[in-house]
C-alpha cells in the first residue's frame, strides 16, 4: 500500500493520521533556519478572528507568521507542494471539496502552551483538515509540548460516524520531520513546552456555502 493510501485510511478511520519523516532531517533544518530568521517578525497569536480576536497568553502562548500565497519559498517547495498531493488524494476519496489552504509558522517559547480548542470558528466552518509539521531537532520527552488530540465521541461524531462515549487522547511528540493531519472539528491541545517548539501549522478549507 502506498504511504498516502495508509494516511488516507488512518484519517478516514480515526480522523487523525501521523506521517513520520514526511520531510528529511536536512529539509527540516532548512525550514527551521528560515523560521529562526523570521522570529523577530513573528506576532503573538490571538484567539478568535476579526473583531473577536483577543490575545490571551494563558490560553495560547505561541508566536506566528502567516505564509503568503505568493511565497515562492523553500516552505512551498519542500512542504506545501507535497502536502497538497496528499490533500488531493483525500479530496478524491472522501469528496471533501478542499480548494484552499492557509499556513503559519509557529514558535512556542519555553513555558507556553495552547489550551484545548477546535480549529473551526463558530462563524465559519470552512476548515476541514488541520495539519502540523514539526521542525524540532532532537526533541526529548522532558521537553513536553505534546499535541493531544481527542478522538471523535458520541457527542462529537466524525464525518457522521460516532466513536465511543469517551476515548483517551492521542499524544504526539513534536519530533522534527513529523506531519500530523486531523479533522479540524476534533478537540486538541498543546501541552506546556519546556523548550522552544517550532512548527508549520495549516488548514485545508472547503468553499464556504453561498
Ligand atoms: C493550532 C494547533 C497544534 C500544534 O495552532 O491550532 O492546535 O501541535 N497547533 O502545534
Ligand atoms: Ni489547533
Amino acid at each position: 500500500m502506498k504511504r498516502t493510501e495508509k494516511i488516507a485510511n488512518d484519517f478516514h478511520n480515526t480522523g487523525i493520521a501521523v506521517w513520520d519523516n514526511f520531510i528529511s532531517g536536512a529539509d527540516a533544518s532548512i525550514l527551521r533556519a528560515e523560521l529562526e530568521k523570521r522570529k523577530a517578525f513573528m506576532q503573538k497569536a490571538g484567539v478568535g478572528r476579526g473583531s473577536d480576536l483577543q490575545i490571551k497568553k494563558d490560553v495560547r502562548g505561541d508566536f506566528i507568521e502567516w505564509i503568503q500565497d505568493s511565497d515562492d519559498s523553500d516552505f512551498r517547495k519542500i512542504y506545501l507542494n507535497p502536502l497538497w498531493e496528499i490533500v488531493e488524494e483525500f479530496n478524491k476519496r472522501f469528496f471533501l471539496g478542499i480548494r484552499k489552504s492557509e499556513h503559519h509558522l509557529a514558535w512556542y517559547p519555553p513555558g507556553t502552551r495552547y489550551q484545548k480548542h477546535v480549529d473551526v470558528f463558530k462563524s465559519n466552518d470552512a476548515r476541514v483538515v488541520s495539519t502540523v509539521l514539526y521542525l524540532n531537532s532532537s526533541w526529548q520527552p522532558s521537553d513536553g509540548g505534546e499535541l493531544c488530540i481527542y478522538p471523535p465521541t458520541i457527542s462529537q461524531p466524525l464525518l457522521g460516524r460516532a466513536g465511543p462515549e469517551k476515548a483517551a487522547p492521542l499524544k504526539v511528540e513534536p519530533v522534527g520531520g513529523r506531519l500530523v493531519l486531523f479533522e479540524s472539528t476534533l478537540e486538541h491541545e498543546v501541552l506546556e513546552s519546556n523548550a522552544s517548539r517550532y512548527s508549520v501549522t495549516g488548514w485545508f478549507k472547503r468553499k464556504p456555502p453561498l
